[in-house]
């Protein structure tokens, strides 16, 4: 398999928490902290609320890529409270995640659903992070493998290849180890399920596509577990959400796995 030359993903998700002045300040010190690193080995990225996507997108200027946090299927229509793609366009935004462990369980969106938001998103032409992950339950019942391969082949139903090499970051975050009641999965675990997930996108785009497609980890991720988490294989960035949310705390798991993450991929320490 030729993978091309990667880079680190670290990105966060700022959730129902940030007000659109606390997203700017988070957002402005976090560019200030991390201006010296070069945009070549680091891919950085915060999906705040929809409100503060306008303070984010200017207190960013171009150095962090900014994120929503869903996205509607249509691009207008009779669907109130939803926020169409023309929407996010028109604020600068070109990411979107799609799929959140939320969205899922606690709004109930469903699979058939990801897959007309994903399509929606990479037609036009946003970074799709889409987002997977098992339940406590399904992972007690042996059905991870399982679960993951079903949210990625309904999801991804309509892609192509070449979106998928361009657009698609994965991630993965299992159910039970988000939030301030999860437990972090070890890092044997999410190697394995992340390597699961690298054969799934493999039979899907084939292998040269599917070694393109970034995968991330997502639950409970902190200064403690982050650098046993990035010298996995197939782990190729981490979501954070808690540990992220102040900047400083964010930058010093960046200052910590980048050099890992360099050695991992045999490039010399920056
Ligand atoms: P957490 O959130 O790091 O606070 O567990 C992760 C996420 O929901 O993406």
């Amino acid at each position: 398999m030729s993978a091309a030359p990667r880079k680190l993903y670290m990105g966060t998700n700022t959730k129902m928490f940030k007000t659109p002045g606390e997203a700017r300040e988070h957002i402005q010190l976090l560019r200030q902290l991390t201006q010296e690193i070069d945009p070549a080995l680091l891919e950085l990225f915060v999906i705040p609320s929809y409100t503060s996507l306008p303070a984010a997108v200017e207190a960013a200027d171009g150095r962090i890529r900014i994120g929503a946090q869903n996205m509607g299927w249509e691009d207008r229509g009779q669907y109130t409270g939803e926020i169409s793609p023309l929407m996010l366009e028109e604020l600068g935004v070109r990411m979107v995640m799609i799929g959140h462990s939320e969205r899922r369980h606690v709004l109930h969106e469903t699979d058939l659903e990801e897959e007309k938001k994903v399509s929606c998103a990479l037609r036009h032409g946003f970074q799709t992070l889409l987002c997977v992950g098992e339940t406590q339950m399904q992972k007690e019942y042996g059905l991870t493998e399982e679960t993951i391969a079903v949210q990625l082949k309904i999801a991804l139903r309509t892609v192509t290849p070449q979106q998928a090499a361009e657009r698609l970051w994965v991630a993965y975050e299992p159910v039970w180890a988000i939030g301030t009641a999860g437990v972090p999965a070890s890092a044997e675990y999410a190697e394995k399920v992340h390597r699961a997930i690298r054969r799934v996108l493999c039979g899907l785009f084939g292998a040269e596509t599917a070694a393109r497609i970034p995968i991330l980890y997502g639950g409970s991720v902190n200064p403690e577990n982050a650098p046993e988490l990035i010298v996995r294989g197939d782990i190729d960035g981490l979501f954070i959400g808690r540990s992220a949310w102040e900047a400083d705390r964010f930058y010093s798991i960046i200052q910590t796995v980048l050099p890992l993450f360099q050695q991992k991929e045999g490039r010399t320490a920056v």
